[in-house]
């Protein structure tokens, strides 16, 4: 299959691609560039070996998708992983955050179902539960609109507009996965997460205090009412998220399919601290401080529905996630703007 790879040179995106080539699909990265570098696609070739062609542009401009297609097509599959993420921003530019991350949807499926693709998956979150009563949440928990910030009712938005567009293209495979807490890196340390300025997530965050860029942790409450009165949350490893994205492509049905994609085990802040403490060898500064506004006691989902459906499920654990995200950190200190020859451990 030739797939077609929109936010493709970002952290989910890479980890995708790598897994695409590996289980011997082609791929074609879209990207605009606006939270990642280019230089993020060549180490897809470099860690697989196979040409990961990237095209700088933006994938809510039909032109542009159109013009991938007509320089790299046929092609028979998008996976759409381009869209604004940060949380906190989106609630501040209500605006920026609908138009690009509906935008890029309708471009892609205009273009894509007039030039023939098979398939389309979408990247959405397992923020759209929204009843904590449902836990652990599957697919059939409750959803909503009305969610606390505009990213991820953007998210909801696009699951709408999907399932309307599966059911007047009965030949068109639409999946969406709805993923947990994105953390870890490749094991070989050439791609991984690469946050501007200071991280809002807890991996990036911890990582950054490990690095010492960093001075503390804060931990966001201690008095939530779970096992160590912090938040929990299901952590899911960049490089088994990536290959439920290929195992869902390979067995997309026509219709509209919906999976979460997560472990189903929480985990809470201080256990993922812990871990990385481990990863590192030593103990890292942390302080407790009051709640985030807007953040839940704990979310984790019920994986079964993609064990049984895809056959797909979870090899890879918290302590993985840690060292293989230290391994990155280490090995790019600056992310992928540390020069090639400084910072880097030997291997
Ligand atoms: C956030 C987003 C979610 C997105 C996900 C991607 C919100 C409300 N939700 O989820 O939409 O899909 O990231 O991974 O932002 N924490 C600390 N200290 C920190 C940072 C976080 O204690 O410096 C705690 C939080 O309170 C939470 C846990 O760590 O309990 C995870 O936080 P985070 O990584 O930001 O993810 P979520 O809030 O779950």
């Amino acid at each position: 299959m030739r797939v077609l790879l929109a936010g493709g040179a970002g952290y989910i995106g890479t980890h995708t691609a790598v897994a695409l080539l590996e289980s011997g699909h082609d791929v074609v990265l879209l990207d605009d560039l606006s939270g990642t570098h280019a230089i993020a696609a060549e180490r897809v070739e470099k860690i697989t070996g196979k040409p990961a062609p990237l095209v700088v542009g933006d994938a809510a401009d039909d032109a542009v998708v159109a013009a991938v297609f007509d320089q790299y097509g046929p092609i028979d599959a998008i996976i759409h992983l381009a869209a604004f993420k940060a949380v906190g921003e989106s609630t501040q530019k209500p605006l920026e955050y609908y138009s690009n991350n509906l935008d890029t949807t309708f471009a892609l499926l205009r273009v894509g179902i007039a030039r023939g693709i098979r398939s389309f998956v979408f990247s959405s979150t397992g923020t759209v539960y929204s009843d904590p009563a449902d836990l652990p949440f599957t697919e059939e928990s409750t959803t909503s609109i009305d969610l606390s910030n505009a990213y991820s009712k953007s998210k909801r938005m696009n699951e709408v507009v999907l399932a309307d567009v599966a059911r007047v293209n009965p030949d068109l495979n639409v999946t969406v996965l709805r993923y947990y807490n994105p953390v870890g890196a490749h094991p070989s340390g050439l791609i991984g997460e690469d946050p501007a300025g200071i991280p809002n997530n807890l991996m990036p965050f911890v990582s950054r205090v490990a690095i010492g860029s960093l001075d503390e942790i804060g931990v966001f409450g201690a008095d939530y009412d779970t096992p160590d009165g912090t938040g929990l949350r299901d952590y899911i490893h960049v490089v088994d998220l990536a290959e439920g994205h290929v195992v869902a492509l390979e067995q997309a049905q026509p219709g509209h399919q919906v999976f979460n994609l997560g472990t189903g085990r929480p985990v809470s802040v201080l256990e993922l601290i812990s871990s990385f403490e481990k990863a590192v060898g030593h103990d890292l500064p942390k302080k407790i401080l009051d709640r985030r506004p807007g953040d839940v006691a704990a979310t984790y989902c019920d994986p079964a529905k993609a064990a049984e459906v895809l056959g797909w499920r979870t090899r890879l654990e918290i302590d993985d996630a840690c060292r293989d995200y230290w391994n990155w950190q280490t090995r790019n200190p600056a992310g992928y703007a540390t020069p090639a020859d400084a910072g880097v451990r030997p291997a």
